[in-house]
């Protein structure tokens, strides 16, 4: 079975061709990051804008280099939230043209559900049940998962997610954005020992929050950095925060595998292609005598393969949406 996979839920356009839910034989990826970096973030009209206007041709692009006629596709798998809405509307849009046209069935994802997923693509075969961490620019999520029509929520970011806070703290250090990959670059220089920052507690056991050590780092930097010119400082301060973070995201997930007594953890979203995150995840695991899977790099990231794939899934699970298929935001 082959399955169009659309993606457009933020500043990423991808479509994909997946056959089986398993083997990617496309996965195209067009960005508009280098438009919002200038503004220090994603500017949701931008990102719109660039959806509309390259959507077409990388859906072209995906079916040409998965070498198969349009008519070989079996099912449109299409995001439909949560994300920016008017991002989401060109995906949606342009999948439900594709299943008019063609005569197949529509089918709408979840976003977090798909990075979940990333993790089955490829042949890999993972035992269910497990629990499942979500950790991106938009969202910081942990589930419980027993089948792919039974996820269940066990908490959540409370204020911003794992990957906001990367990008908030980068830029108040003065770096670029996104944030993620350059406080993980600059942290390698650092010493996470050096400046004990901690992450606000919460009620719910497996929920998290980050603005605090946001907001902690900010007056660390505030207080003592007037005058600190070397780098060795920055260093210091993007390690120490980077390392309380990861450690609250690791000690949040182990629990909730204990308490749900299942030996394996999948991580997903794009602040999982952090190496440091993976290498102290894989250590934790192993010492608790666990699993942890994570996708290839490549796939943590926003793309249209991880939507083709859960569609798939789902679609043998009777799941189908109608052409009145809608926006979810949350
Ligand atoms: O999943 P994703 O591509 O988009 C959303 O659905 O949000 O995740 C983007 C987020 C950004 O906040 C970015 O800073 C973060 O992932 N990120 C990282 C790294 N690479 C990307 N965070 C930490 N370390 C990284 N290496
Ligand atoms: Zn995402």
């Amino acid at each position: 079975m082959y399955v169009l996979g659309i993606e457009s839920s933020c500043d990423e356009t991808s479509v994909s061709v997946v056959k089986d839910g398993k083997t990617i034989l496309s996965n195209i990826v067009s960005s508009s990051l280098q438009l919002h970096k200038k503004y220090g973030g994603v500017v949701p009209e931008i990102a719109s804008r660039m959806q509309l206007e390259t959507i077409s041709k990388v859906a072209d692009c995906a079916i040409r280099q998965a070498g198969i006629k349009l008519e070989a596709l079996n099912l449109v798998s299409v995001t439909n939230g949560p994300g920016l809405s008017g991002s989401l509307l060109v995906g949606i849009s342009f999948a439900k043209s594709v299943s008019l046209c063609l005569g197949i069935p529509l089918l709408g994802i979840n976003h977090l559900e798909s990075h979940i997923y990333a993790n089955f693509l490829n042949q890999r075969d993972i035992k269910l049940p497990c629990v499942a961490l979500v950790v991106s620019g938009g969202h910081t999520s942990l589930f419980y998962l027993q089948g792919f029509t039974k996820i269940e929520t066990l908490g959540q970011t409370l204020d911003d997610a794992a990957g906001e806070a990367f990008d908030k703290v980068a830029k108040l250090l003065g770096m670029g954005y996104p944030g993620g990959p350059l406080i993980e670059k600059l942290a390698r220089l650092g010493d996470s020992k050096k400046i004990k920052f901690k992450c606000s507690g919460t009620r719910g056991a497996f929920d998290f929050s980050f603005s605090g050590i946001k907001t902690a780092v900010l007056y660390y930097a505030q207080r003592n950095m007037q005058n600190a010119k070397h780098a060795q400082a920055y260093a210091d301060i993007a390690a120490s925060f980077q390392e309380t973070v990861i450690d609250t995201l690791i000690d949040k997930t182990i629990s909730a595998a204990w308490s749900k007594k299942v030996r394996s953890i999948l991580v997903g979203g794009g602040v999982a292609v952090n190496s440091r995150l993976r290498e102290k995840f894989f250590q934790a695991s192993k010492a608790k005598g666990l699993n942890c899977f994570f996708p290839p790099k490549e796939l943590c990231l926003d793309n249209a393969a991880m939507v083709a794939g859960l569609g798939y899934q789902l679609f043998r699970q009777g799941r189908i949406s109608s052409l009145g298929l809608s926006l979810e935001l949350n």
